[in-house]
């Protein structure tokens, strides 16, 4: 689904290295959670995951796409909601959602059937012919989720989800989650919540300074931690200067 191999980023021509030598896999029907300290190179490995930036060393499979040799298939195969959802202002919410499911050729009718179910789930529908400059942050966030599940992609990207979700939106997310990987979807994401990546990710890894510190299921960190330590504890143990 996701395999990340040697995966190295530079900024400022070399100066910080954001990325170093990542190596991670994620498996199908898994939610995975990518945790790490601010600055700590998440939001760098997903826009390379994603094909908006490229990476300096190193390869990335996404769902058996290479994303740099088969750039158009990996992208196409996947759904992203970026940290940011900075989306098309001038266009109303119905409108956005239409073109990002034209681009990913989504027909009238599937559209439509998935669409109405998301919109009504995340109490969006009565905002849908407004302009999307006039939505609120987890509104936006909401409609950039619809707009990422419309294909249906295998593998989801999303970069810090939760934040601005209000605490049903929040709980309908962590549904949404569940329910798309036990039909065999993937999804793979970036948060400060530990509780909720300790209640909702199968696994999680831990970046520091771009690199891979620690991955594995609950159990497997605190095997090496105390027995019955938080995920709270053991990230701030783990990435402790
Ligand atoms: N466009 C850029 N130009 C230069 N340096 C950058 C750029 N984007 C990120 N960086 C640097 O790369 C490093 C990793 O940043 P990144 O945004 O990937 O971290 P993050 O783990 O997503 O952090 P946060 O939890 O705050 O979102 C940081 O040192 C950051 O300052
Ligand atoms: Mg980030």
């Amino acid at each position: 689904m996701l395999k990340i191999q040697g995966l190295s980023k530079a900024y400022q021509k070399g100066k910080v290295k954001a990325v170093d030598d990542l190596n991670l896999e994620v498996k199908p029907g898994e939610i995975f959670g990518f945790l790490g300290p601010n600055g700590a190179g998440k939001t760098t490995s997903i826009k390379m995951i994603v094909g908006l930036l490229k990476q300096d060393q190193g390869s990335i499979t996404v769902n058996g796409y290479d994303t740099l040799k088969q750039t158009l298939a990996a992208k196409s195969s996947l759904g992203f909601v970026p940290d940011n959802p900075d989306l098309y202002d001038k266009l109303t919410g119905i409108e956005y959602v239409n073109f990002i499911a034209d681009v990913h050729r989504v027909d009238s009718t599937t559209r439509q059937k998935r669409l109405g179910k998301l919109i009504e789930m995340f109490e969006i529908s009565k905002a849908m012919g407004d302009l999307v400059g006039s939505f609120s942050h987890g509104m936006k966030q909401k409609l950039a989720l619809t707009a990422a599940l419309i294909h249906e992609p295998p593998l989801l990207i999303l970069d810090e989800p939760m934040v601005g979700l209000d605490p049903r939106s929040a709980h309908l997310f962590k549904e949404l989650m569940n329910e798309h990987c036990r039909q065999g979807m993937t999804v793979f994401f970036s948060t400060h919540i530990l509780d909720v990546a300790e209640r909702l990710c199968h696994r999680v890894g831990i970046i520091k300074k771009g690199q891979l510190i620690s991955c594995g299921t609950m159990e497997d960190l605190r095997t090496s931690a105390a027995e019955k330590a938080s995920l709270e504890s053991i990230f701030l143990e783990l990435t402790e200067k």
